[in-house]
């Protein structure tokens, strides 16, 4: 069973083609970025106009790519929420339109549910997923499972017992983690989108350099909190300023009548980030022994951080769990985790309208 999906939730243009929910046979991206940096966030009235001027185009290289016309497709999914409602609309629309015009069944995906099973994908390709031993790579296996879905808009904690059957052990009260990277990047005055900046220059700081808070970390729910996290940075660095990164850029200045210090943005980027990945991994293995799953897996963009993987697979490791992390790829938005998702999901009516702050939801 060939699937079309199609993925508009934010500032990412894609399409792919994914056969059995399992093989990509083709996964095309078209990002924003560039287009969105000048204003350090998404612009939603550009990222829609950019949707709508891109997305034929990108839906026929999807096709293309996987060399199957569109009479082949068996059927067509598109993500309706959560998202920007501009953006979300473009692809949700397209889908629908094509799905009707070609006689195809319709498929609508949860943006979150997709990010859930996205390391599923990977390892059922073929693509082995970091720390998972040769031949345990049996997607039904995987399950229970204890997931993280940490992303720019979401940061969540889910048990989940097969595809479709998850419950939300806790979730931010306050900033999503990616959005915490963002800011302290945009205090720090990097590059957007920020995550990405802050991972690379942590890579040559020293994360005990300051010792920012754990909020919630010995909190017994499972829920996250990094707004304080985020004005602990902003306060530290009106107190301190920091040494810019760059040669010849210019240097954050404290506040007047404080004393400068010759810290480093490499260590405030370190030692942030640690604080993020000490409570996400803390909380990830908490729940994973109280609901006694042998499988850990972390997803959306977030994932992506070269740090949450790395103590993520060294907790894993100590305790003899398995780690299932989707490649790079298929942690940022796309659309094969749209098409692939699709396989498990019934085909819905073509009346079915977008829903921008849509949950994760306690499906049946
Ligand atoms: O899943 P995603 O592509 O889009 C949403 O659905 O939100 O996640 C984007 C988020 C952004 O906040 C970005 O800064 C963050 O993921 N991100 C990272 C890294 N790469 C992307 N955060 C930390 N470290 C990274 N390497
Ligand atoms: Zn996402």
């Amino acid at each position: 069973m060939n699937i079309l999906g199609i993925e508009t939730s934010c500032d990412e243009t894609a399409a792919a083609v994914v056969q059995d929910g399992t093989r990509i046979l083709s996964n095309v991206i078209s990002s924003q970025i560039d287009l969105h940096r000048p204003y350090g966030g998404v612009v939603p009235e550009l990222a829609a106009r950019n949707h709508l001027q891109l997305i034929d185009a990108v839906i026929t290289e999807a096709l293309d790519k996987a060399k199957i016309p569109i009479t082949d497709i068996d059927a067509i999914a598109a993500t309706y929420g959560p998202g920007l409602a501009s953006s979300l609309l473009i692809g949700l629309n397209a889908g629908k339109g094509l799905a009707f015009a070609a006689g195809k069944p319709f498929v609508a995906i949860n943006h979150m549910e997709a990010h859930l099973y996205s390391p599923l994908l990977a390892s059922a390709t073929g693509v082995p997923p970091v720390a998972v031993p040769e031949g345990q790579a049996g997607r039904l296996s995987h399950f229970p499972m204890v997931s993280l879905i940490v992303s720019g808009g979401h940061t969540i904690l889910v048990h989940a017992t097969a595809i479709g059957h998850h419950e939300i052990l806790g979730q931010t009260v306050d900033d999503a983690a990616g959005e915490a990277f963002d800011k302290v990047a945009k205090l720090l005055k990097l590059g957007y989108p920020g995550g990405p900046e802050v991972d690379r220059l942590a890579k040559a700081g020293n994360p005990r350099a300051i010792a920012f808070p754990r909020s919630m970390l010995d909190d017994p729910s499972y829920n996250f909190s990094f707004s304080g996290l985020k004005t602990a940075v902003l306060y530290w660095l009106r107190k301190h300023g920091v040494v810019a990164p760059v040669p010849g850029a210019r240097d954050a200045a404290p506040a007047a009548g404080t004393a400068a210090t010759t810290t480093r943005v490499e260590d405030v980027c370190a030692s942030f980030q640690e604080a993020v990945v000490d409570v996400l991994v803390g909380k990830a293995l908490r729940a994973a022994e109280q609901y006694r799953v042998r499988t850990v897996s972390a997803s959306g963009g977030v994932s992506v951080n070269s740090r949450l993987r790395e103590k993520l697979g060294a907790e894993c490791d100590r305790r003899g769990l398995r780690l299932l992390l989707a490649p790079v790829n298929l942690c940022t938005d796309n659309a094969a985790m749209i098409a692939a998702l699709a396989f498990h999901k019934p085909a819905g009516d073509f009346s079915l309208d977008v829903a921008p702050s849509v949950g994760l939801g306690v499906p049946g």
